[in-house]
């Protein structure tokens, strides 16, 4: 296999899908309360469609996928799509972002079905604020989740936190005591602006020096938890080759890991390719630039042009992004790409 790569010479062997832009929770981050005007079923990719694409990435170099959202566990069987995609033989890792709600009901079908390990997106311990921010109270099925993720097997879990000033920073020590106590794998994720008719507590950062009143930086992150001691930097990444930074307490099972979109951008090590729901090709999260493939698929393109049109979108995946300078995306929310 030859590999995929763009033109600054990064490897492509990511695919990240997103299988349907519904959810069942509002985050006050990426959604308003009513939500948004939603894709008709018929303009969503169908999982043999899902699986094409897969399979086509695959015979380019991508080797690894995950599936998103919106919340991907609302789009029904999904444990059928993981074993449709578990069969590609030159995929190595499957796995899934979800915030956790169904995870209970799927976790081990979904590890039969052949899912490697979940991200699970959790951003607080508090009955009280994990309404306030998700805007229902589901907590404790979330909890529920990541022990049933646990128990099957589908690990490392790792449990995402997006950390907003004055929200949730006061759990940041909380969260970290449980790579403790509990082995769990945190990363705390910098908040993001996206789209810039998000609800008045999370507008987005409109200039360079100008930053959002929530955003605190990994190093603000982190000065906070030396009251618990002194974290040792992870030789090794939990898995994968993500963006996160990892450390843990001396003599603990679990880590802390550090997503920098603002304070130090990866793009350089960016391996990622996106596909939307509707199908289209996204060559970064953080740029409104999009190829469309559903259309040539639906309209009965060969293997070869559809392998063209995937090769040519990873040819336009810009250098970096520009988010610290208020360059942000504007056409799709998070909810709309899949994180
Ligand atoms: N900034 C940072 N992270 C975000 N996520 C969603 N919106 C934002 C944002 N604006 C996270 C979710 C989830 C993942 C898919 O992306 O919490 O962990
Ligand atoms: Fe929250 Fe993710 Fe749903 Fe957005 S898609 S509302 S971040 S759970």
């Amino acid at each position: 296999m030859t590999g995929l790569s763009d033109t600054f010479n990064r490897p492509i062997n990511y695919l990240r899908m997103s299988v349907t832009d519904r959810c069942n929770l509002r985050c006050i981050y990426c959604l308003p309360a009513e939500g948004i005007r939603l894709l008709p079923h018929g303009e969503i990719l169908t999982y043999e469609e899902i699986d094409t694409i897969a399979r086509l990435a695959s015979e380019l170099g991508i080797n690894k996928l995950r599936l998103t959202g919106g919340e991907p566990l609302v789009r029904v069987r999904l444990p059928e799509l993981v074993a449709m995609l578990a069969e590609i033989d030159t995929i190595d890792d499957i796995s899934l972002t979800t915030n956790g709600i169904l995870l209970k009901d799927y976790a081990s079908e979904l590890k039969q079905a052949g899912l490697k390990r979940v991200n699970i997106s959790l951003d607080s311990l508090n009955e009280d604020k994990f309404e306030h921010i998700t805007r229902h109270r589901k907590l404790n099925e979330v909890l529920q989740g990541i022990e049933a993720a646990k128990a099957c097997g589908l690990n490392p879990v790792k449990i995402n936190m997006v950390v907003m000033r004055g929200i949730n920073d006061d759990e940041i020590v909380d969260f970290a005591n449980l790579t403790i106590t509990e082995g769990w794998h945190v990363r705390f994720i910098e908040l993001m602006p996206f789209a810039t008719d998000n609800p008045p507590e999370c507008h987005s950062t409109g200039g360079e020096t100008e930053l959002h009143p929530q955003f605190m930086s990994a190093q603000q992150i982190k000065e906070r938890l030396n009251i618990l001691g002194k974290m040792e930097a992870c030789k090794k990444p939990v898995t994968g080759n993500g963006p996160a930074k990892y450390f843990r307490f001396p003599q603990t099972t679990g880590t802390i890991g550090f997503i920098t979109p603002i304070s130090e951008h990866f793009c350089f090590n960016c391996n990622r390719l996106r596909l939307t729901a509707e199908g289209k090709l996204r060559p970064c999260l953080l740029s409104d630039q999009e190829i469309d493939l559903r259309q040539p698929l639906r309209d009965g393109a060969s293997p070869e042009k559809l392998k063209q049109v995937i090769t040519e979108a990873i040819q336009t995946k810009p250098r970096q992004h520009h988010l610290p300078q208020g360059t942000i995306p504007k056409t799709r929310r998070m909810s709309q790409v899949g994180g």
